[in-house]
C-alpha cells in the first residue's frame, strides 16, 4: 500500500498502468476485475528489478503474472522496465508476503516463485524466511488444490532449511536439484538480476518444486 512521504521521484512507478496501489481491494476479484480472463495466476514474491516476471509475462500470455515487492524503491527499478502503456497479463504490487491472505483469497493463485529470497542466515532470523513455516501454511491457503511453488536459491543452508520446511509443511517435493545450471530443468529456465550474478561467479543454483496436494 501506498506509503507516506513518498518521493516524487517515484510518482511514475506510481502512475504506471501494471502498478497496483491497493491489491487489497482486489482479493477474489484478480481475475475478474483486472485481468479481465480466467487464465492461471502466478505470484512471484520478491521480484527484486523483474527480469524473471517480465520475462515470463512477455513470453506466456495466456498466464497472469503479479509481481510482490517490499520495497518501493526496487519496484520502481522493476516498473522503469516495463512499457509506458503496460504489459496486459501483469501486476505489479508494493506489498509484504507477511499480508499474502489480504490479497489473495483461499485457492486464488496457480503458482508462487520464490527466487533467491533473503537467506537470513542468523537462526534468530529464521521466522523471517519466506520458507518459514508460517509462510509456508500462508501460501498453502492462497493457492490452488494443484497448486505449486518454484524455488531458486544461491544458498544451501536455506534451501536444507527449505526442504526441511517443506517437508514439514506437507508439500510433495519435486524435481530437486542442486545445480539448475547442469541439470535437465534449465530448459526455459528464465533468470533473474541475482540468478545471473551467480552464475557470473560460478557458483551453483539450487533448485525445488513443492506441491501443495500430497496425495
Ligand atoms: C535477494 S533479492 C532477490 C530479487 C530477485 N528475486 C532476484 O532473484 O534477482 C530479494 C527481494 O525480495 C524482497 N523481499 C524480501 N522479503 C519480502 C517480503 N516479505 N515480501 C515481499 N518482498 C520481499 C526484497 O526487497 C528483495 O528485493
Amino acid at each position: 500500500m501506498r506509503l507516506r512521504n513518498v518521493p516524487k521521484s517515484l510518482d511514475f512507478a506510481y502512475n504506471h498502468p501494471n502498478f497496483i496501489d491497493r491489491p487489497d481491494k482486489l482479493i477474489g476479484k484478480w481475475a475478474q476485475e483486472y485481468f479481465h480472463n480466467s487464465n492461471p495466476i502466478h505470484l512471484e514474491i520478491g521480484s527484486g528489478k523483474g527480469n524473471f516476471i517480465i520475462t515470463h509475462a512477455n513470453q506466456n500470455e495466456k498466464i497472469n503474472y503479479i509481481g510482490m515487492e517490499k520495497y518501493m524503491p526496487v519496484l520502481g527499478k522493476l516498473i522503469k522496465k516495463l512499457p509506458d502503456e503496460g504489459i496486459q497479463n501483469l501486476a505489479v504490487v508494493n506489498a509484504d508476503a507477511e499480508n499474502l491472505t489480504e490479497y489473495f483469497e483461499a485457492a486464488e493463485l496457480d503458482c508462487i516463485y520464490l527466487n533467491f529470497s533473503d537467506p537470513w542466515p542468523k537462526k534468530r532470523h529464521a521466522k523471517r524466511r519466506l520458507t518459514n513455516l508460517r509462510f509456508l501454511e500462508l501460501y498453502k491457503k492462497v493457492l490452488k488444490k494443484d497448486g505449486l511453488i518454484i524455488l531458486k536459491t544461491d544458498n544451501k543452508d536455506f534451501f536444507d532449511f527449505s526442504l526441511e520446511q517443506f517437508e514439514l509443511a506437507s508439500y510433495l517435493l519435486k524435481d530437486i536439484t542442486y545445480d539448475l545450471h547442469n541439470s535437465p530443468f534449465v530448459e526455459g529456465n528464465v533468470t533473474t538480476e541475482y540468478e545471473e550474478k551467480f552464475i557470473s561467479l560460478g557458483l551453483p543454483i539450487y533448485r525445488l518444486t513443492a506441491y501443495k496436494n500430497n496425495d
